[in-house]
């Protein structure tokens, strides 16, 4: 007998994903389950657009009456041109990664910064209101998490960086416009190690130590943590950096960044649907997705901040 496949029909609401390369992609899993899940009629499909190409491509998806779309590298910058209206925190963030379609007209998110929050506090049952926060790193992952620690209540965030102009950038962007809490660093700078020393929480925002270069790290020597320090790394491949090792040999809570990379994703989902999706269900469906890339993550999702 030949099943009929009733997956899409003309009442099928699309979501895209622009981006190059886009193959290796696991959103289109993330959000095509999610979508099954709930019963609804919406498919997720990724596009591989050429550089010269986004404008026509943000055309294309608008005139398909596209509910939206999702942008990854290298276009969360360039595609902000091309929306009518980006969100407040797009525009500190300077990147776009979501975009909903509302009757013709775009409208552009950043999720990146909101997920590293909702998956820092889940894995931790901590917030970042009068925390001391060190910040290694000044690019495009680092710049959306000090907004999100500034805008949350952070005390002091000190932004390390091997490219000192790239943290004083930085810093002077969160301090001209959300609060006067960001102080640059450079890397060899002899008094990055006493920040290290009294700051509450670590995040590693550079590429340092990702597969395939995993004897790396994101300093030029390891850290003194203290055990009651808590530690992020925004790397999810390996599941534990040599950063996140050094972290748990010292007894501190270390979390790697699949659920920075889970949270983005829901949050762009919620912001598309309006829904808003349930605790149970998030929580199951993290651990499948974790399986999806052989990543487990040892502090639990549970406790809430
Ligand atoms: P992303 O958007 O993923 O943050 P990015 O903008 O290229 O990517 O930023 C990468 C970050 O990792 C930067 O902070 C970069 O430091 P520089 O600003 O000095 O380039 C850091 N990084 C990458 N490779 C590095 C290396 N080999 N040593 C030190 N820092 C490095």
């Amino acid at each position: 007998m030949i099943e009929i496949d009733k997956s899409i029909t003309g009442k099928t609401k699309l979501i895209g994903l622009i981006g190059n390369p886009v193959e290796h992609s696991i959103s289109p899993q993330l959000h095509n389950t999610i979508s099954r899940h709930l019963g609804r009629e919406m498919t997720y499909v990724p596009f591989r657009v050429e550089k010269d190409d986004l404008k026509d491509a943000v055309k294309g998806l608008k005139a398909l009456n596209f509910t939206g779309f999702n942008v990854t590298v290298p276009f969360k910058k360039e595609v902000m041109k091309y929306i009518d209206e980006n969100s407040k925190e797009a525009l500190l963030m300077g990147a776009v990664n979501t975009v909903k379609n509302i009757r013709g007209k775009l409208y552009g998110y950043n999720t990146d910064g909101e997920g590293f929050s909702r998956a820092f506090k889940e894995a931790t049952g901590t917030a970042f209101r009068d925390k001391k926060i060190a910040l290694l790193g000044a690019g495009g992952a680092a710049r959306a998490i000090a907004v999100k620690l500034s805008l949350e209540g952070a005390d002091s965030i000190a932004v390390i960086n091997r490219t000192v102009s790239r943290a004083e950038d930085l810093c002077e962007l969160v301090n001209n416009n959300i609060r006067r809490v960001a102080k640059p660093y450079g890397w060899d700078d002899d008094t990055a190690e006493s920040v290290f020393a009294d700051s509450d929480i670590i995040i590693n925002a550079t590429s340092l130590g990702m597969h395939p270069d995993v004897e790396n790290y994101p300093y030029v020597k390891p850290i003194k943590f203290r055990k009651d320090q808590i530690v992020y790394d925004i790397i999810y491949n390996p599941a534990r950096t040599r950063f996140l090792q050094e972290a748990e040999r010292h007894g501190c809570v270390a979390v790697n960044g699949l659920g920075m990379l889970f949270y983005q994703g829901i949050y762009a989902y919620e912001i598309w649907t309006g829904i808003k999706l349930k605790e149970d269900f998030l929580k199951e469906l993290f651990l499948e997705f974790s399986g999806l890339l052989g990543v487990r993550q040892k502090a639990k999702l549970s406790s809430k901040s």
